[in-house]
């Protein structure tokens, strides 16, 4: 450890005095005391180097130099530089182009993109191409192909197509990853390097899968009598007497029949961690050729649970997409066109908390090809999303795409500008507001601005996990059951008290957060429950859910009562649980309220001491406990065992627990929602009504108004003088 610091300082004396005068500037400066104890081989993860907090948010675009004609470039660029864009995002699926035969490269046309984009005054992210084979590997190599559940191998023609666990892939891929950082790795007009696209971990079946998949178990496991008794071999006689005998769990190829579902859990953690390598291989490829301000992400499809972003660990930081209009309208009006409400805060709250910098790496500017029924956006929602992006803690958000394409399989896209390539669309606007309301926002930023006192007592972690979803997923017991709503439905409950949150893990820290919820927290050890102990006893208040505490770490219940191991922390017994059927509308009573539910009760029998907040008012066991809270050293454990049908429920008793412990709380409708970020305070509205804001007098509103109309967005701050 110490060694490695040792090294840091070494390499940031090296590379200062090294650099290009015009890179060593005040990033440098100020990276200086912050960054040197990074624990791995690398200056900084923190955002003084990459992006300067007083710029607030940088916003790009991304272009695509390969589908236009070359004498176009020039004028797009310009363009996009006059509209004001920051920077721009090139190389991403080009792969036939910087390689269009095997081990020969021309990055020329790429040079020449850069160029310019760079004479018009825009930064580039260059993007790696793995996710696009080009057609001459396939046609050398078949077996770089992944093979689908439905035990076909993938060919030419789309994207995502390869094997990750292939090893003539991989070397394809290090070898482009190589010639590229050789390239540009020195090049101070790039910014940084998001890598692949929307890194999906997708379950593969192919024979080099299956030879990764044993060699991984041979790790995990080290002998097959422990492989056998986690699975459970002795059930069906499905053990195995070697690795080398294990198959891939593919439950299309085995009909109705129930595989193992420790076996299915074990290839979500192996698809994952591969997925993790593999970007965690072409950061390590990267580094050693690059400047230390160039910056390496990926860019995660919003909240996913199949890639598990903290596997990915030596990237700088997680981005992120986001495209949330898609043919579904959750808050019914005009929704439909303002879009699904919890993507974005989520995102923001989630890839924030892995390493504290994240962005938008694609946000939609407009219609999509690909949902279900593509609508116009609502006027007002793309510049709503940015602004409620800057108020989650984005250092950027880049647009897929600058230009709408003419033809082929995205056709249908809207961009930045439209099909004619110069006018700039409703979305391609709004960016354009947005990008001049930022350069207002710079001038009133206050690097000393502290989170006032009121938001800092809300403050709350939502415990996360990647394997409690996929086991709750893995055995659902009810088709009723949706991991995601359950999830958008605590969040959501949270967010209504204008609560700042950050999703946490098992091994971080619970104490800087006066509340921690953990919903439907099913895989448990003795640990954690000791973890929820110690920080309730000192004063914390934990809210958790139905399921929790249901199974062990390796999927299997606890011999004991259900959920035995928190019967002491929560106060009750788990009784038994019960579901209802889709029509059923199951009654459930808090003090002042009645709520339906059909999915998930768990039926509670408190001990003494334990409060009951919600009793079912129907079904055999009317009059027994739903919802329950006590007091535990310092703070208090709350327990809500039944899954409301529209998360009502949740909401009343969510927030019961901030005002139970004092602390003062927003009422914020579902759809509206409030974020501080570095002394300004972002609200937006996604719903179809307008909301009239608590704004302090002493606030000055820097950008919209209050009321907050739909698709809306209003900033305001305490700073009232703008910097000259
Ligand atoms: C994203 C993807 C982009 C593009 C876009 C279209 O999910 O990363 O490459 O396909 O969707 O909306």
């Amino acid at each position: 450890m110490k060694n490695i610091k040792g090294l840091s300082i070494l390499l940031f004396v090296l590379t200062v005095i090294l650099l290009p005068h015009s890179i060593y500037n005040e990033t440098f400066a100020q990276s200086v005391n912050t960054n040197v104890s990074s624990s791995r081989n690398r200056l900084s993860q923190t955002s003084p180097l990459f992006f300067q907090k007083s710029d607030l948010m940088k916003i790009g675009a991304f272009y695509y130099p390969e589908q236009w004609p070359h004498e176009q470039w020039e004028r797009d660029f310009n363009n996009m530089a006059k509209y004001g864009f920051d920077f721009t995002h090139m190389a991403e699926f080009a792969w036939t182009y910087m390689e269009p035969e095997d081990g020969k490269f021309d990055f020329k046309w790429l040079d020449d993109a850069i160029g310019l984009a760079a004479k018009a005054g825009l930064k580039v992210i260059l993007c790696t191409p793995s996710l696009c084979p080009p057609a001459w590997m396939g046609e050398k190599y078949p077996e770089i192909y992944l093979v689908g559940s439905d035990g076909r191998r993938r060919e030419h023609g789309v994207r995502a197509n390869a094997s990750l666990s292939n090893d003539r892939y991989k070397f394809f891929v290090d070898r482009i990853v190589t010639a590229m950082a050789e390239h540009y790795g020195k090049d101070t007009r790039i910014m940084g390097w998001q890598l692949d696209n929307e890194p999906l971990a997708t379950s593969d079946y192919s024979p080099s899968a299956r030879l990764a998949f044993q060699e991984w178990l041979k790790k995990r496991y080290g002998t097959i009598d422990k492989l056998n008794a986690v699975w459970m071999g002795s059930f069906w006689s499905t053990r195995y007497s070697n690795f080398e005998q294990v198959l891939i769990p593919n439950e299309a190829m085995n009909g109705e029949d129930k595989l193992s579902p420790h076996a299915l859990l074990d290839f979500q953690r192996f698809t994952a961690a591969v997925t993790g390598n593999f970007l965690n291989r072409q950061t390590d490829i990267l580094r050693k050729y690059i400047l230390p301000t160039q910056w390496i992400t990926t860019n995660y499809v919003n909240v996913s649970t199949s890639s598990d972003p903290r596997l990915s660990d030596h990237l700088d930081f997680p981005s992120f997409t986001l495209y949330p209009v898609n043919g579904r309208n959750e808050l019914g009006g005009i929704n439909f066109r303002t879009g699904n409400p919890y993507r974005l805060y989520e995102a923001c709250d989630y890839y924030r908390s892995i390493h504290g910098i994240t962005g938008v790496m694609e946000l939609q500017p407009g219609q999509v090809n690909w949902a279900s029924i593509n609508p116009m956006l609502y006027p007002g929602t793309v510049h709503m999303w940015i602004l409620q992006a800057f108020g989650g803690g984005c250092s950027f958000v880049c647009t897929y795409r600058y230009r709408h394409p003419l033809a082929s399989s995205e056709m249908y896209h809207d961009g930045i500008v439209g099909t004619d390539g110069v006018t700039l669309s409703q979305g391609g606007n709004e960016f354009v507001q947005a990008i001049q309301e930022l350069k207002k926002l710079r001038l009133f930023y206050d690097s000393k601005a502290k989170m006032p006192e009121q938001i800092a007592k809300r403050k709350t972690a939502y415990l996360w996990s990647h394997e409690v979803m996929w086991d709750l997923d893995l055995q659902q017991q009810t088709t009723l059951w949706s991991s995601w709503r359950y999830r958008n439905m605590y969040t959501s409950a949270i967010k209504s008290t204008g609560a700042p949150v950050d999703f946490i893990t098992e091994t971080d820290d619970f104490s800087a957060y006066p509340f921690l919820v953990a919903p439907a927290y099913q895989l448990i050890d003795e640990v954690l429950v000791e973890k929820w102990h110690q920080y309730v006893e000192n004063g914390g208040h934990l809210i958790l859910s139905c399921r929790t505490g249901q199974k062990d770490k390796n999927g299997h219940f606890f011999e004991g009562n259900w959920a035995a191991p928190i019967s002491s922390l929560i106060g009750a017994n788990v009784e038994f649980f019960d579901m209802l059927l889709p029509d059923d509308k199951g009654s459930v009573k808090t003090k002042s309220n009645t709520y339906t539910w059909n999915c998930w009760g768990d039926v509670l029998k408190p001990t003494a001491g334990t409060e009951v907040l919600a009793t079912y008012a129907d079904q055999f066991y009317t009059g027994k406990a739903a919802a329950i809270t006590r007091k535990l050293g310092k703070g208090t454990v709350t327990y809500i065992g039944v899954y409301s049908k529209d998360g009502q429920l949740e909401r009343e008793i969510v927030r019961d627990v901030y005002q139970r412990a004092g602390v003062e709380i927003e009422d914020l409708p579902k759809g509206v929602y409030m974020e501080w970020r570095d002394g300004f305070i972002v609200a937006v509205n996604y719903t179809d009504q307008d909301f009239k804001l608590m704004i302090p007098d002493n606030a000055s509103i820097l950008i919209g108004s209050n009321p907050l109309k739909p698709a809306q967005s209003i900033i305001w701050s305490f700073q009232n003088n703008a910097k000259q």
